[in-house]
C-alpha cells in the first residue's frame, strides 16, 4: 500500500478553502484540525466546517480533535460523515468505549498521543483502533519542527502491530517535509499528515506526490 499523504487545511487559505481543496486532488485524504482553545492553546473551527467540507471535498476527512471531553463531541464528527475521527489519549475518558462508539457510526476510530504520551498503556487495546498519530510537535499549531525524539514510540508500535498482523494505520503529524517523512517512514508510519510543506509548494498536488515517492522508497515492507 502506497503511503497516505493527508494534508492539513490548517495550512490553506480559509477565505479559500474550497479552491484549496482542489489543489490538493492527489492526497488520499484532507486532514481536519479541530482545536477547542482548552486541551490545546489555539482555536479553529469545529463540527459546523466539517458537516460543509464533507459536502464540497471529493476527498474524505481526516478529523483530528484537539479538545477536552473527546467522550461527549467526537461521535458528532462521525455522523457528521468523517471517514477517520482521532481524538487524543490524554482528553479521553474511556478510549476503548469511544473508539467502538466511532466505529458503529461508520467511522474509523483513530487514538493520538501527544510527544510526551507513552504508547504502552495501548500496546494491549490496539485492536479497538483503526489508526494511532504519534505527535511529531506539540499539538496546536502548524509550522514547528518535527521531534525525532517521537520516534522510539513509533518503532515500538510499528513492531506490535506487525508482530499482532493488525491492521492498524501509523500516522505522524507535525514537521513533516521531504527529508523528516524518510525518518518517519523507516520508524514505521504509513499515514502522514503535512501542512505548511504541502500549501506553501507552488504545487501542492505535485508536492504531494513527491512526499509520497520519499515515503515509499524507506518504507517498510509491512506498516
Ligand atoms: C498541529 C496539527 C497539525 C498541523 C501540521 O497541532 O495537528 O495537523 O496542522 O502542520 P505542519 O505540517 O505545518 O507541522
Ligand atoms: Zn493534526
Amino acid at each position: 500500500m502506497p503511503a497516505r499523504i493527508n494534508p492539513s487545511i490548517l495550512a490553506a487559505d480559509f477565505a479559500n478553502l474550497e479552491r484549496d481543496l482542489g489543489r490538493i486532488r492527489t492526497a488520499d485524504a484532507v486532514h481536519v484540525d479541530i482545536m477547542d482553545n482548552q486541551f490545546v492553546p489555539n482555536l479553529t473551527f469545529g463540527l459546523p466546517m466539517v458537516q460543509r467540507l464533507r459536502q464540497v471535498s471529493p476527498l474524505p476527512l481526516d478529523v483530528h480533535l484537539m479538545i477536552d471531553n473527546p467522550d461527549r463531541w467526537a461521535p458528532g464528527y462521525a455522523e457528521a460523515g468523517a471517514f477517520g475521527v482521532t481524538f487524543h489519549a490524554e482528553a479521553a475518558a474511556n478510549p476503548v468505549e469511544l473508539a467502538r462508539t466511532l466505529r458503529s457510526l461508520g467511522a474509523r476510530a483513530g487514538i493520538a498521543l501527544k510527544p510526551g504520551t507513552a504508547v504502552e498503556p495501548y500496546l494491549d487495546v490496539l485492536a479497538e483502533f483503526d489508526q494511532v498519530l504519534v505527535m511529531t510537535v506539540e499539538p496546536g499549531f502548524g509550522g514547528q519542527s518535527f521531534m525525532e525524539s517521537t520516534m522510539g514510540k513509533l518503532r515500538t508500535l510499528a513492531e506490535a502491530v506487525r508482530g499482532r498482523e493488525l491492521d492498524v494505520w501509523l500516522q505522524v503529524d507535525g514537521g513533516i517535509t521531504a527529508e523528516t517523512i524518510v525518518t518517519a517512514a523507516e520508524a514505521g508510519a504509513g499515514s502522514f499528515v503535512a501542512g505548511s510543506s504541502v500549501f506553501t509548494a507552488d504545487d501542492p498536488a505535485e508536492q504531494i506526490e513527491r512526499l509520497r515517492a520519499a515515503a515509499d522508497t524507506h518504507v517498510h515492507a509491512h506498516r
